[in-house]
């Protein structure tokens, strides 16, 4: 059994990591054969592709997918570990899954993702949870297959968990959950250790994948049909600074555009690490959308340096006119904390401000949560979840009014949408997404799905435009 440290995962030493080709032992090929699986994925896009590679791992495995958790022989939770919620997500499902389990001791549980790489989870799991059967981390996915067998076969608990990476794994298999966008992996973990936040630990030191295997596998996604690429890594905007050479994220960005592929998109970007150089090839190509993700966090210089982010407000700013000033039609969303520790009223004021003069396209906010193990977690903190809370309302206010102002522009332009699927719920038939990645529901026929038309927005909402079909392309 390998189990969690966070003194080990905390080690940051410059290695070159040995590269190996997925492979499984034929022998497990049946191992899932006449068995359902079901996977419920937490968090960001990072989690939701693993869950792609785990999917088909476990297809590869003889299981089949499930319709729902209620009607699987094996249910695996990929998990979360951002915020408090998140865990209480995880552990709430867990609970649910006891009362199945109470009555079909032979449904097979599983446990992965970032959670699993904390050391106060496994010992959870170990004392609270023990009919969860399997666990695996974050550097260890490819691993699935051997503690799944050994789960079954040893009918214990079977925990595998790596403190630290150590191989980096290529052709890993995946199900792609659409036919016409998928998620790339550029780069894995982060090296910016922001005060509050648990990624470095859970998902491990910078890692960039070789520019060869991400734009062979751009390439076949070109040759099978896609639509749109997401380049996908807590910071992107750091790729290749741990390799050899000085190819970095604006030579890869621009080997990508010119792979043919209709619509390029990256994130998560850092502030820090965007460089001129990036905006002008942004700029440059038609395929490379323009939406930036740009977390500021906060709008305080004196927050922002507590929470180690290493840019002041004025730089933020300067940043952003430059995007909006050399990115035609950029739109720029960003991630907000309010509420870190030692946030005074003044503070807030100035990220409010800062909202005022940024007018943001989209937004996610969300009040501070204490991480175990972080530094912000030892900080002092005298503001009252009451007091938290309330600016997170005052906070949603001016961003939501942002929201609107922004799409109010949009309305009577005609603008190039990649049609995404079927609404069920509202009153038009299909949604879709702009080049600047606003949502936009229309009408139009099925056929349409997965095809880069022209639509009219004819209304404006807060989170989404309504659209008329314009012309049809093929
Ligand atoms: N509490 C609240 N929000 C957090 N984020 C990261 N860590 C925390 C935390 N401890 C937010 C940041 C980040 C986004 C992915 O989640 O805004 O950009
Ligand atoms: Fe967390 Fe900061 Fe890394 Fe983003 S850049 S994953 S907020 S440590």
């Amino acid at each position: 059994m390998h189990v969690p440290n966070y003194q080990e995962a905390k080690k940051r030493e410059r290695v070159v990591f040995d590269i190996q080709k997925f492979v499984f032992d034929d022998s497990l090929k049946n191992l899932g054969k006449g068995k359902k699986y079901f996977v419920k994925t937490y968090g960001c896009q990072m989690n939701e592709h693993d869950s792609e590679n785990i999917q088909a791992i476990l297809e590869k495995l003889g299981f089949e997918e499930a319709s729902d958790y209620l009607h699987s022989d094996l249910i695996l939770l990929n998990t979360c570990s951002i915020r408090e919620n998140a865990h209480n997500k995880a552990f709430g499902m867990l609970g649910r899954i006891q009362h199945l389990k109470e009555e079909n001791p032979n449904i097979l549980v599983g446990f992965c993702g970032c959670m699993a790489q904390e050391e106060g989870v496994i010992q959870a799991l170990k004392k609270k949870y023990p009919f969860v059967n399997f666990v695996f981390g974050t550097h260890n996915l490819y691993d699935l297959p051997n503690v799944l067998a050994s789960a079954i076969e040893s009918k214990k608990q079977e925990i595998e968990v790596l403190a630290k990476e150590e191989k980096m794994m290529e052709d890993i298999p995946v199900k792609r959950a659409s036919k016409h966008k998928a998620y790339v992996n550029i780069i894995y973990g982060c090296d910016k250790f922001c005060t509050y936040c648990i990624v470095p630990y859970t998902r491990g030191s910078q890692r960039s994948r070789k520019k060869e295997d991400i734009l062979r596998e751009v390439e076949e996604l070109v040759h099978d049909g896609y639509q749109e690429v997401t380049l996908l890594g807590q910071n992107v905007n750091a790729y290749g600074k741990d390799l050899e050479g000085n190819y970095r994220m604006e030579n890869l960005l621009e080997d990508v555009a010119q792979t043919g592929i209709p619509r390029v998109r990256f994130m998560t970007s850092h502030p820090w690490d965007f460089t001129d150089q990036m905006i002008d090839v942004i700029a440059k190509y038609k395929n490379i959308m323009p939406a930036i993700h740009l977390p500021v966090q906060s709008g305080s210089t004196r927050i922002l340096k507590r929470m180690g982010r290493r840019y002041t407000k004025d730089e933020y700013l300067t940043l952003f006119s430059k995007m909006r000033e050399r990115i035609p039609n950029v739109s720029i969303s960003t991630d907000i904390i309010v509420g870190f520790p030692g946030e005074t009223e003044e503070d807030f004021q100035e990220t409010l401000d800062l909202v005022e003069t940024c007018q943001f396209d989209n937004a996610f906010s969300f009040v501070f949560s204490k991480r175990e193990g972080t530094p912000a977690c030892k900080l002092e903190d005298n503001t009252t979840e009451e007091e938290k809370n309330e600016r997170l309302y005052r906070l949603n206010e001016k961003l939501n009014a942002g929201f609107l102002k922004s799409n109010q522009k949009l309305v009577g332009k005609t603008l190039k949408v990649l049609v995404d699927g079927k609404n069920s719920t509202k009153k038009t038939s299909l949604y879709g997404y702009t080049e600047g990645n606003k949502m936009i529901n229309f009408d139009g026929d099925e056929s349409l799905i997965g095809k880069i038309i022209d639509v009219k927005v004819v209304d404006a909402k807060t989170w989404s435009l309504d659209g008329e079909v314009v012309c049809q392309k093929n």
